[in-house]
């Protein structure tokens, strides 16, 4: 009995030193705009709000959540193809708590950008502040699973960045103080550094697993559009440009950082080209409309210009690429999530060598699998022996 009792010890102990070999990502965690933005702008003195409706009317209970659509958003669909949960809440809507955020949290805010001087064009949540609360949100998070967990879980959850087309829309293109002071070459390298240090800063924080969304064909938003109109409400190819040679330069500094910050896993869900494809080929994705947006009369109207005494607003969201001027449709959302999901965010689930320096050895990797097959084989030599002793 003796040796039994010591086996079992033995045994327990080995389990206990056995690495996760589930590598599920325990939690989504959200930065950026509107188009992430699962409601705290509902929390803040701002005049960008969608907290109204028609906005969330096919919204599991109708609910206008503060989301800038007509449903779900691509960060929704991402968390429940993670198999994590359906919908992500806001960090500053009070009715959720730490036990809620433990398995995902947005700090979005609708209207912000990279740039300070984005966020205060209409008084929204400046980036550094989507940090700070982070970091707050790091503190709740170790009192309530304790530190060790804590760390474990902010290291494998997946984080998020959906960021950058109000800096050209809202603020360089629109008021005179940016343009005047950078080249638009100038201020996407400008806003290129703050990227890099806001990753930096996450992996400073404890983030290992981290990707930022690259920007959309903007000029094709129904009011870039509407404000064509002398061309056709042509997609502004300008603005279209601006947003892929961003996304270009973005990739270069990504691939910097992934070799400066060990063990990082940094990837850019680039869905520019596909977005395109959906705007050149309505018909294959199931959408009679790309070019206006469902709500009112689909030249103009978002926030609180689409209301529920916007006229002309559609019956069916589902044939149309937007929802309002500037925001893609829950279809739209499920679509691209699937898209960023099987090209680019899949991978973040398992700890995949292509992260992995490929001049290093796969000594951790070896080591934990040896670790994994460990109890196996005790349990093995434990029932044997024990039958002998039996
Ligand atoms: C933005 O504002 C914050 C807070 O004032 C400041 O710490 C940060 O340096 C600013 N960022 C830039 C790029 O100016
Ligand atoms: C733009 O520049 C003017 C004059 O320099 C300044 O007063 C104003 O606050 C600036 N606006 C923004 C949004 O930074
Ligand atoms: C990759 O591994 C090689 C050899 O172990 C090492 O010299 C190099 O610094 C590593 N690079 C990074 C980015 O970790
Ligand atoms: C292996 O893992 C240990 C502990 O997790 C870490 O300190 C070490 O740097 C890792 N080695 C390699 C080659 O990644």
């Amino acid at each position: 009995m003796a040796s039994q009792a010591i086996l079992l010890l033995l045994l327990a102990h080995f389990i206990r030193q056995v690495p996760e070999i589930n590598a599920k990502i325990p939690a989504i965690i959200v930065f950026g705009d509107s188009t992430v933005d699962s409601g705290n702008n509902n929390e803040i003195s701002t005049v960008l709000k969608s907290n109204f409706e028609p906005y969330g009317r096919d919204f599991p209970g109708r609910k206008p959540t503060g989301r800038f659509s007509n449903g779900r958003l691509a960060t929704d669909f991402l968390s429940e193809a993670l198999g994590i949960k359906p919908a992500i809440p806001p960090y500053l809507d009070p009715a959720y708590d730490i036990s809620e955020f433990a398995t995902g949290v947005c700090f979005a805010s609708a209207g912000t950008g990279y740039d300070n001087a984005t966020s205060d064009v209409l008084s929204v949540i400046p980036l550094w502040k989507e940090l700070e609360y982070y970091k707050e949100y790091q503190g709740k998070l170790r009192k309530y699973l304790g530190n060790e967990k804590a760390n474990q879980l902010l290291s494998k959850a997946l984080h998020l960045i959906s960021i950058g087309t109000n800096d050209f829309l809202e603020n360089y293109y629109v008021s005179s103080n940016r343009s005047s002071e950078y080249s638009v070459g100038e201020y996407q390298n400008f806003l290129i550094g703050i990227a890099t240090d806001f990753i930096n800063h996450l992996y400073q924080l404890g983030a290992r697993k981290i990707s930022i969304i690259g920007l959309a064909p903007m000029g094709c938003v129904p009011l870039e559009r509407t404000t064509n109109i002398l061309f056709g409400r042509k997609c502004i190819e300008a603005y279209n440009n601006v947003a892929k040679d961003f996304n270009k330069k973005l990739q270069g500094s990504i691939m910097k950082l992934q070799k400066e910050l060990d063990g990082i896993q940094l990837v850019l869900a680039d869905a520019y080209d596909f977005v395109l494809e959906m705007i050149d080929n309505p018909n294959s994705f199931g959408f009679d409309d790309v070019e206006t947006a469902c709500c009112g009369t689909g030249y103009i109207e978002m926030s609180y210009m689409c209301n529920r005494g916007s006229l002309f607003t559609c019956s069916d969201a589902n044939k149309y690429m937007f929802w309002d001027s500037f925001h893609p449709t829950e279809k739209t959302n499920s679509i691209v999530a699937d898209y960023l999901f099987k090209n680019y965010l899949a991978q973040f689930k398992n700890d995949s060598p292509q992260f992995k320096n490929d001049s290093a050895p796969f000594k951790n990797d070896s080591f934990s699998l040896t670790m994994s097959y460990m109890p196996f084989c005790i349990f093995v030599v434990y029932t044997t022996i024990n039958r002998f002793l039996a």
